[in-house]
């Protein structure tokens, strides 16, 4: 395929809290918002790198030299993904104008003002001879926001239509947009979206996810634990704005609500059934509060394949759940085209930060640019 020359055309580039890998997304955006997507390439993390961010998530020794390698890594793996793209199309860098570069988050922490995102998009810049976008989360907490959920403002321009819609993206963690105009956007993390779903897995089957929740189905909801995650977690019925990340859904989270309702008859099924639950039961509670009257559900992320926690979804929340795929747009991009959107909102000098999502005292122009 040969992509247009008139188009300024972006790279999206995200690795999530999963980390699983990351996606890339080779976009133009002829029509004011909606992207053109003309390539995307996946790349798997590799598992000692892996190893090595869910490290950083937890304090631990050496670990600025820990990060900074681990930035240079991840930015030689991001290098590789968009000479990928640029292959498929047959481009050279000179033709794009800008890299959306995220980084990994390693900590959230924005009621002391930070986020970290590991990153070295200087090298990006050198190893592409591409402009980098990267940073785009510390502006908006410096204002006073949580600096996330970033992608809502995109869920809008690609989603939004003159009815009430919700797009919910699940990633590690599972994050809410509610379109419903003229009310202002909101949207806010509702807690675990595929993380503790992973862990549990992974530690007890050897394997990185539950393919289409098909060892969820093998177990049962244990109700008194699903109880007890939920009401043992004040976070969860906090208002909006607010975000979250493994600083507080991991391994020892699940270790307090386990040992919280000890009960031997419990499978390891039963546990990963439970955790399903816990995803589908926060987001159906987010809908009810906050968006009762909307009707549709649009899910992307990786979650959206787990067709055992969509059908979930679809239960407990009693509203139609459609993965975006349904819309022409694969359900693992999204999160990285609405990178390349907010590189292009940078280029353009455009604040993308929206303060009724994050909370942030006023929209500012979010990222840092790192000429080629
Ligand atoms: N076939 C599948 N069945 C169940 N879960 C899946 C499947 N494919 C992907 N996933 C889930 O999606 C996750 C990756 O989703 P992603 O949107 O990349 O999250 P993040 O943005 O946090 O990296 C995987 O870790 C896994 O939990
Ligand atoms: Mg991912």
């Amino acid at each position: 395929m040969v992509a247009p020359d008139k188009e300024p055309l972006f790279i999206g580039l995200m690795s999530g809290t999963s980390m699983d890998g990351i996606d890339a997304v080779l976009v133009s955006f002829p029509h004011n918002d909606t992207p053109t997507i003309w390539a995307d390439a996946s790349l798997t993390m590799p598992a000692e790198l892996r190893r090595t961010f869910l490290a950083l998530n937890q304090p631990g020794p050496n670990e600025l030299e820990q990060a900074s390698l681990a930035g240079v890594q991840l930015a030689t793996l991001y290098a590789k993904a968009c000479m990928r793209l640029l292959q498929h199309v047959d481009l050279t860098p000179g033709d794009i104008t800008a890299i959306g570069a995220h980084g990994q988050t390693v900590r959230h922490n924005p009621a002391q003002g930070y986020t970290i995102q590991v990153n070295a998009p200087a090298a990006l810049a050198e190893m592409t001879g591409i402009d980098v976008i990267a940073d785009f989360r510390s502006r908006d907490i410096a204002a006073g926001g949580q600096g996330a959920p970033l992608v809502p403002a995109f869920h809008r321009a690609l989603f939004q239509v003159d009815y009430p819609r919700a797009v919910l993206n699940l990633g590690g963690i599972a994050n809410l947009t509610i379109l419903d105009a003229p009310r202002d956007l909101t949207g806010f993390d509702t807690g675990p979206g595929n993380v503790l779903l992973d862990m549990w897995c992974q530690e007890k089957t050897g394997q990185p996810y539950d393919d289409e929740g098909q060892w969820a189905a093998s177990g049962r909801c244990d109700l008194e634990l699903l109880n007890a995650f939920i009401e043992g977690e004040p976070w969860f019925g906090l208002p909006p704005p607010k975000s979250s990340g493994r600083d507080l859904f991991n391994r020892q989270w699940l270790q307090r609500g386990l040992d919280s309702v000890p009960n031997p008859k419990r499978s390891d099924q039963d546990v990963q059934a439970t955790l399903q639950s816990l995803t589908a039961v926060t987001v159906a509670e987010a809908l009810e509060r906050h968006a009762p009257h909307v009707n549709e559900v649009l899910v992307c992320g990786g979650g959206a394949l787990n067709v055992g926690l969509m059908a979930e979804l679809e239960s407990q929340s009693g509203r139609l759940v459609i993965p975006t795929s349904h819309l022409d747009v694969p359900v693992h991009l999204v999160e990285a085209m609405a990178f390349a959107w907010l590189a292009r909102e940078h280029v353009n000098g455009r604040a993308a930060g929206v303060p009724s999502v994050t909370g942030a005292r006023a929209p500012r122009i979010l990222g840092c640019r790192y000429p080629a």
